[in-house]
This record gives structure tokens, C-alpha cells and sequence, in this order.
């Protein structure tokens, strides 16, 4: 059993702590503290679809499996980190300091276009995008933005994920509320939402 503890908390959301896998760094593992065994009940669907359509992972952490421990079944994938080696950052803690960082609002806006059409390329169905579900991986080569939370499908029939077409428009109808959602909550953030 993986003993998980403050030592090896990595990140919190409003429901699930994330914490560095004790016997291999370069995963994490989600557990649930608040009511979150629907949303990780679809996530893990969600991800056993992908998996057996042999997507390329380039925007989404590899799912490897449940494990237990010590606070409950835990949900293992990558940890997405920097070269540097640091844990990435979300998406919204780029988008808090970018008053001090405009150099940033170039690659950032780069990263969502390519993660747009990543996800319409591979029609990867995914809730409401939020800024704190993303995070930007800094590589040598530039940045990336991955979705580590909130993908899959609550539609009864579920046809957006077996029809591109309907995929498309899904996709799109998503990314134009997260336009309008960076707008709202993120002022500095006006041009790379007009750029995306
Ligand atoms: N694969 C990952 N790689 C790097 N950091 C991650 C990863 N997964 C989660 N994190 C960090 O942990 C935080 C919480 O994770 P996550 O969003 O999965 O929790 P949650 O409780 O489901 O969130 P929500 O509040 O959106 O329901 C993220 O905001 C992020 O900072
Ligand atoms: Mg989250």
C-alpha cells in the first residue's frame, strides 16, 4: 500500500489531493477527499477509451491504473513537470502573474492553439476548460499545455465521442466558453484570447 502524506502532497483541488507516487517520481496519485468518485468514475472511463484508441498523449498525463493507499483508492498518472525538473504550474498561476511576465503571453497563447487542435485532431471530448485544470509543461523546445483534470463525456449518448463531426462541434462550443471565461476572470489575459 503507497503511505501518501504532507510530505508528498504535490497539488489540492476541491476535490482531490495530488501526491508525488512514493516509488517513482516522474507519476502522481490522485486520491479523493470531497465527494469526487462520479468525476473520477468518468474520468477513468473516459481514459480507457482513449486508451484503446491509441491516442498520442501529447496534451493528456498517461493514465497507469489504480493503487491503494493509505487514504483511499489512488488514481495513477504522469506528473507533468518542467525541464528543470519542478512540478508544472497551472495554467491559472501563469495567468495570476502575467502583469509581470508579458513575454509569456506569446508562447502561451502558442500552446493553447496547439492544444486546440490537438484535442480536434484526436477528438478528445473534454468538460469545461478551466485555467486550473491546465498546466503549462516548459520544455527546452518551448511550452506545452496539458489538461490534467475535468476530460470526458457526461452526455447520455455520447456520440460526440464516436462521431468527429459531433466531436468537432463539442470541442469548439467548449473552447469558445473558455474564451469568454479567460476574458472575464483573467483581464490581463485579453490577447491571447483573441489570439486563440
Ligand atoms: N498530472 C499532473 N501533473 C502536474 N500537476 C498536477 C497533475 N494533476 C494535478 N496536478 C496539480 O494538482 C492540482 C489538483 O489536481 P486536480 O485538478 O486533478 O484536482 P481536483 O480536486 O479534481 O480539481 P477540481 O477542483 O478542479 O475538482 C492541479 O490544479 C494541479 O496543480
Ligand atoms: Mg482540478
Amino acid at each position: 500500500m503507497l503511505e501518501l502524506s504532507s510530505t508528498t502532497l504535490v497539488g489540492k483541488g476541491l476535490h482531490r489531493e495530488v501526491h508525488v507516487h512514493p516509488d517513482d517520481e516522474s507519476k502522481c496519485v490522485k486520491v479523493v477527499v470531497l465527494r469526487g468518485e462520479e468525476e473520477t468514475r468518468r474520468e477513468q472511463a473516459y481514459y480507457r477509451f482513449l486508451q484503446q484508441r491509441n491516442i498520442d498523449w501529447l496534451s493528456l498525463p498517461r493514465f497507469y491504473g489504480n493503487e491503494d493507499t493509505n487514504m483511499g483508492p489512488g488514481a495513477v498518472f504522469d506528473l507533468i513537470r518542467d525541464e528543470d525538473g519542478q512540478v508544472s504550474k497551472t495554467l491559472e498561476f501563469y495567468l495570476d502573474n502575467l502583469a509581470s511576465t508579458p513575454a509569456l503571453v506569446e508562447p502561451i497563447s502558442q500552446s493553447l492553439i496547439r492544444l486546440k487542435q490537438d484535442l480536434l485532431e484526436q477528438n478528445i471530448i473534454t468538460m469545461t476548460l478551466k485555467p486550473k485544470n491546465m498546466v503549462l509543461q516548459q520544455k527546452n523546445d518551448g511550452l506545452r499545455c496539458l489538461i490534467i483534470d475535468n476530460i470526458g463525456n457526461s452526455d447520455i449518448i455520447p456520440i460526440s465521442s464516436y462521431i468527429r463531426f459531433f466531436g468537432k462541434k463539442k470541442i469548439e462550443r467548449k473552447w469558445e466558453k473558455f474564451r469568454v471565461l479567460l476574458s472575464k476572470k483573467h483581464p490581463d489575459s485579453s490577447v491571447i484570447a483573441k489570439a486563440i
